[in-house]
């Protein structure tokens, strides 16, 4: 009908640009191996410092972001566990002494700084401050690293270096287990308050550092790190499943942005990707789960004119349904490549507990969405825009491209 036509007027110059066709998965996985490592070793960037983006200005995100950059080498380590290609190696250890030094600063907030400036400084201006996220997910990553040297018989460095009473993990568990009862920036910087992301991501930094606490004979902050992540635990369970949406994102909410009104959003799938393999409180498979993924899915399927236009790509999904940050400033909020693959990235988890009919087409359809919109030639921004299709936001985000790795490791 008239709708119809008026969606694909709006869609033009995306069906134009299908003339380029879309790319292989295979040559956008290389395309995103690429974007990553360049933005993880630019020249006027301290060595071990990842840009959010090469963009400098609209939206200025030539900066260091703990969290992406935590889940950034977390991509890259599972993929040296997987090659033990040596210039992987040696820039994972260049970030790990970037780190090293980094806790060394006196910040805002201390280990909570959420952002940094490329000559290594913390940047000062106003900002969601502290986002408690960063340290959890820096102590998992590094973690998964120092078990791969072990096996690998490094035994000395990862003492020397990762596991000892100052060192680098011990600082962020020391941080997580003191300071994860106190509210604080949620991922998106916007809203300050309790946080089912950053609670879970706590949780299991917590417990995977309690293991390894154990197995170095640090047994007192090994039951301490225990005893937090269970009270974590019994937290998540108690206060965040909901009848309605499945798995609420934040509660004991003190300030920040109030128009959050449903409670949904993206964070909590992302949280289930960024614990895994670790975490066995909710599963993909737990029954709110499983609710939670298809109300966030069936929204956005219905929210975004882009999924209604084109129903045989799989969803384009956003942070959550009353988001305006457009990328740059705000007016309306859009689909985000790194949540669309998100999405697919936990149905090939969700995969390899129940198996049914549909599941890999859904799977492979949440790639070409993503594909669909990227510009062809290997290039993903933050966004793309929910009504035109149109990339959005800063260009070649390190996040977006590595989601397309994680979600490729994972699905294949
Ligand atoms: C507002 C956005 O919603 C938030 O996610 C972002 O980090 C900041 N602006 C900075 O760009
Ligand atoms: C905005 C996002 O909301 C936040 O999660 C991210 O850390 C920064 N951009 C940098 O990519």
């Amino acid at each position: 009908g008239i709708k119809m036509k008026l969606l694909l007027l709006l869609l033009l110059p995306q069906i134009a640009l299908a003339s380029l066709q879309i790319p292989t998965k295979e040559f956008q996985f290389q395309a995103s191996l690429n974007a990553v490592i360049g933005n993880s070793t630019r020249p006027d960037v301290r060595p071990g410092m990842v840009v959010a983006s090469p963009s400098r200005q609209n939206p200025n995100y030539y900066f260091d972001w703990v969290r992406d950059t935590a889940l950034t080498m977390r991509s890259l380590i599972d993929l040296y566990d997987a090659k033990r290609d040596p210039k992987l190696k040696k820039l994972i250890l260049t970030w790990i002494d970037a780190e090293i030094f980094r806790q060394t600063l006196p910040t805002m907030t201390g280990l909570g700084e959420p952002k940094f400036n490329v000559d290594g400084s913390g940047y000062t201006g106003p900002w969601g401050r502290p986002q408690n996220d960063g340290p959890a997910l820096r102590a998992i990553s590094i973690i998964r690293f120092a078990r791969i040297l072990l096996r690998d018989g490094e035994q000395d460095y990862v003492i020397k270096k990762l596991y000892n009473s100052g060192s680098v993990i011990k600082k962020d568990l020391e941080y997580t287990a003191r300071e994860w009862t106190k509210p604080n920036f949620d991922l998106w910087e916007e809203v300050k308050g309790m946080h089912f992301y950053t609670l879970l991501v706590q949780h299991t930094a917590l417990q995977e550092g309690a293991k390894m606490a154990r197995e170095f004979r640090d047994d007192e902050a090994a039951s301490r790190y225990e005893a937090e992540a269970n009270k974590i635990a019994r937290g998540l369970v108690n206060r965040f499943l909901d009848p309605n949406v499945g798995i609420r994102t934040t509660v004991d909410r003190v300030e920040g942005i109030d128009y959050k009104t449903s409670n949904l959003d993206a964070a909590p799938m992302l949280a289930l990707l960024h614990t895994y393999p670790y975490q066995k409180l909710f599963g993909f498979n737990h029954p709110q789960v499983r609710k939670y993924i298809d109300t966030l899915a069936l929204t956005f399927a219905k929210g975004y004119e882009v999924n209604k236009a084109l129903p045989d790509l799989g969803v384009g999904i956003g942070r959550y349904p009353e988001d305006r940050y457009d990328g740059n400033g705000t007016s309306l909020g859009n689909p985000w490549f790194l949540l669309t693959l998100g999405l697919g990235e936990y149905m090939c988890l969700l995969r390899n507990e129940v198996r049914t009919d549909r599941m890999d087409q859904m799977i492979e359809k949440q790639f070409q969405r993503a594909l669909f919109h990227s510009d062809r030639r290997g290039h993903m921004s933050e966004q793309f825009n929910q009504r035109t299709g149109h990339m959005q936001g800063a260009v070649d985000l390190t996040w977006s491209h590595n989601a397309f790795l994680t979600a490729m490791m994972r699905c294949h």
